[in-house]
C-alpha cells in the first residue's frame, strides 16, 4: 500500500502540524443586545447565557470579552419606542447611538460594529418602509443612509447593513462618504437568507414581522448561484467585507464567497444555531464545547475570515487553550 493517510494522524503533534485550518480569536465578533433602562441584565429565554444589557451594564460583559481575547462586538439596539419609519434607528440619542458612545469611550481598544437594520425599530417589524403590504425598496434607502451616518457619528467602527434592500451598499457608501466617513468600512450581509434559524433572535430583539414574512427581501435558501450574485453585487457597490448568514448550513456559500471575491468573508453563526447547541447540551445529548469548536472550525475551513458568534467568549478561551487548534 502506497497511500496511508493515517500516517499523518498518528499523534496529537503530527495532527497539529498538518492542520489545514488554524484559528485565532482576532477573527471573532460577539453580537450583543442593548436595551433601554438601567441596571438591566435580562436573560433571553431561547438563548440561555445570552442577555439584553442596559448601557450601564454593558461594561462588565465587554470587560469579560476583552479578557477572553475577543476585541470586536456587534451591537443590536432594542428601543423602547417603535414607529412606522423606525425613527429610533437614526435618532442621535437612540439606543445604539448612546451605546456606541458609551462603549467607545470606556473600551477604546475594542472594535464596534453597528448592525444596520430597521426591524428592531419599526412597529410592523419589517426591515424597511412599508407601502401597502410591500416593503418599498427605494423608499427605504434614504432611511438606511440616515441610520448609517448616525451610527458613524456615534463612533461605529464598521457599518453592517442587514436589511437586504437592493442597492443599499452603494447608497450607504455614498452617504458615509458625503458625511466625512469615507474611512468607515461596510460589512454587508450579502447572502442573508430568509431563515428559520433566526427565530431566537427575533425573541431577543422583539423584531418578528407583524404581518407576512421576510421572503420578499431575504434570500430563498434553495439558491446558491443567486447568493453569489448578491455577493458580487455588494462588492461592486463597495462592500469592504461580505457576509454569509446563517453559517452552519451554508458552508457551500462561505466557500463560494471566498473563491469569487477578494474581500474578507464573514460567517454569522446565528441565534438558532446557538439555541440548538444549548438545548441539546442541556438535555445531555451532545458535548457543548466540542460541538461549538467543531462548528467554528467548519466555518473557517469553508473559508470564513471572520466568525460572528454568540459563543465568541467561550471560543476565544478554547482557542487560547489550544482546544480548537
Ligand atoms: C436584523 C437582523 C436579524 C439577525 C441579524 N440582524 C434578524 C432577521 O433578519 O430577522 C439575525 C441574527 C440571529 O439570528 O442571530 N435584520
Amino acid at each position: 500500500m502506497v497511500q496511508r493517510p493515517r500516517r499523518l494522524r498518528g499523534s496529537y503533534l503530527m495532527r497539529s502540524m498538518v492542520r489545514e485550518t488554524r484559528v485565532s480569536a482576532d477573527s471573532l465578533i460577539y453580537p450583543m443586545f442593548v436595551t433601554e433602562g438601567e441596571d438591566v441584565k435580562e436573560e433571553i429565554r431561547s438563548m440561555p447565557g445570552q442577555f439584553r444589557y442596559s448601557i450601564d451594564r454593558m461594561d462588565e460583559m465587554l470587560q469579560e470579552l476583552g479578557a477572553a481575547g475577543v476585541s470586536a462586538v456587534m451591537l443590536f439596539g432594542i428601543p423602547a419606542h417603535k414607529d412606522e419609519a423606525g425613527s429610533g434607528a437614526y435618532d442621535e440619542n437612540g439606543i445604539v447611538q448612546r451605546a456606541l458612545r458609551h462603549a467607545k469611550k470606556n473600551h477604546p481598544g475594542m472594535l464596534f460594529v453597528a448592525d444596520l437594520c430597521m426591524c428592531e425599530y419599526t412597529s410592523h417589524g419589517h426591515c424597511g418602509i412599508i407601502s401597502g403590504e410591500e416593503v418599498d425598496n427605494d423608499a427605504t434607502l434614504p432611511y438606511l443612509q440616515k441610520i448609517a451616518v448616525s451610527q458613524a457619528q456615534a463612533g461605529a467602527d464598521v457599518i453592517a447593513p442587514s436589511d437586504m434592500m437592493d442597492g443599499r451598499v452603494a447608497a450607504i457608501r455614498a452617504a458615509l462618504d458625503e458625511a466625512g466617513f469615507s474611512h468607515i468600512p461596510i460589512m454587508a450581509y450579502s447572502a442573508k437568507f430568509a431563515s428559520s434559524f433566526y427565530g431566537p433572535f427575533r425573541d431577543a430583539a422583539d423584531s418578528a414581522p407583524g404581518f407576512g414574512d421576510r421572503k420578499s427581501y431575504q434570500m430563498d435558501f434553495h439558491n446558491g448561484r443567486e447568493a453569489e450574485k448578491e455577493i458580487l453585487l455588494d462588492v461592486e457597490e463597495g462592500a469592504d467585507i461580505v457576509m454569509v448568514k446563517p453559517a452552519m448550513s451554508y458552508g457551500d456559500l462561505i466557500r463560494a464567497a471566498k473563491e469569487i471575491t477578494h474581500v474578507p468573508v464573514a460567517a454569522y453563526s446565528v441565534s438558532g444555531e446557538y439555541a440548538m447547541v444549548k438545548a441539546a447540551a442541556a438535555a445531555g445529548f451532545i458535548d457543548e464545547e466540542k460541538i461549538m469548536c467543531e462548528m467554528a472550525v467548519a466555518a473557517y475551513r469553508a473559508g470564513a475570515d471572520i466568525y460572528i458568534t454568540y459563543f465568541a467568549k467561550e471560543l476565544a478561551v478554547c482557542m487560547r487553550e489550544g482546544k480548537i487548534g
